[in-house]
């Protein structure tokens, strides 16, 4: 199977470029953030505290989350209910952020990655892929842009989704979530010694798509 790892930090444009990437390619596009976020939602719904191993660890046990691809289009569940919305919101955003500061979550979320990639060609996104889930993907690239930069573009997407966001809160969480996705002990947001990085910054998107793709082709 052809696997291509994307790694960068919140707001890079990883999951629309990745996606743009994977249609071009044919691939299914696996975001894994939204694994990350699943587990963060249900520590959230059980009323439990998402920087607390023990209080997770509990929840653990009966927690099912699967991925499913429909058209290419990836919907996460947990056991029967698809949660790809309910995901999307700014306090989701950083109990993800917390919950995947613990090895015991990111041992949960592990193979599943691992399963997926070793039966379908893919492009899959995240902050270890390249360094931990698929050290011999194909191509790995690690994706970023400046925190200003970044913040603007996740801004106006919480915004055009109807979303009441200030941009000095948005700035505020990505630098908040950078500092701890990359401070963090395991599996640190970094790129791996053989990842090719590329900076959007002052690109379009339509610009960072192409790059991308021209990326992937001349090193597949
Ligand atoms: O890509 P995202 O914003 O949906 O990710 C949500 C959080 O999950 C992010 O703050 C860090 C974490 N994450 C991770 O630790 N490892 C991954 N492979 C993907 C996401």
């Amino acid at each position: 199977m052809i696997n291509i790892a994307i790694d960068g930090p919140a707001g890079a444009g990883k999951s629309t470029i990745a996606k743009a990437a994977a249609k071009e390619f044919g691939y299914i596009y696996v975001d894994t953030g939204a694994l990350y976020r699943a587990v963060g939602l249900f520590v959230k719904e059980n009323g439990k505290d998402t920087t607390n191993e023990e209080q997770i660890k509990p929840l653990l046990e009966k927690l099912t989350i699967s991925l499913k691809f429909i058209d290419f289009e990836q919907r996460v569940f947990i056991g029967e209910r698809d949660v790809s919305s309910l995901i999307r919101t700014p306090e989701i955003s950083m109990a993800a952020s917390d919950v995947s500061a613990h090895p015991i979550v990111r041992d949960f979320l592990f193979n599943l990655q691992r399963d997926i990639a070793a039966k379908n060609n893919c492009v899959m996104d995240g902050r270890d892929i390249a360094t931990v889930v698929l050290p011999d993907a194909n191509v790995k690239i690690f994706l970023t842009a400046t925190a200003e930069e970044r913040a603007k573009r996740r801004y106006h997407e919480l915004i055009t989704k109807g979303q009441e966001v200030s941009f000095d809160e948005v700035l505020f969480d990505v630098k908040k979530r950078d500092e701890q996705d990359s401070s963090r002990k395991i599996a640190p947001l970094k790129p791996a010694s053989d990842s090719i990085i590329l900076d959007t910054t002052g690109y379009t998107l339509k610009q960072s798509i192409k790059l991308m793709i021209d990326t992937i082709k001349e090193n597949i």
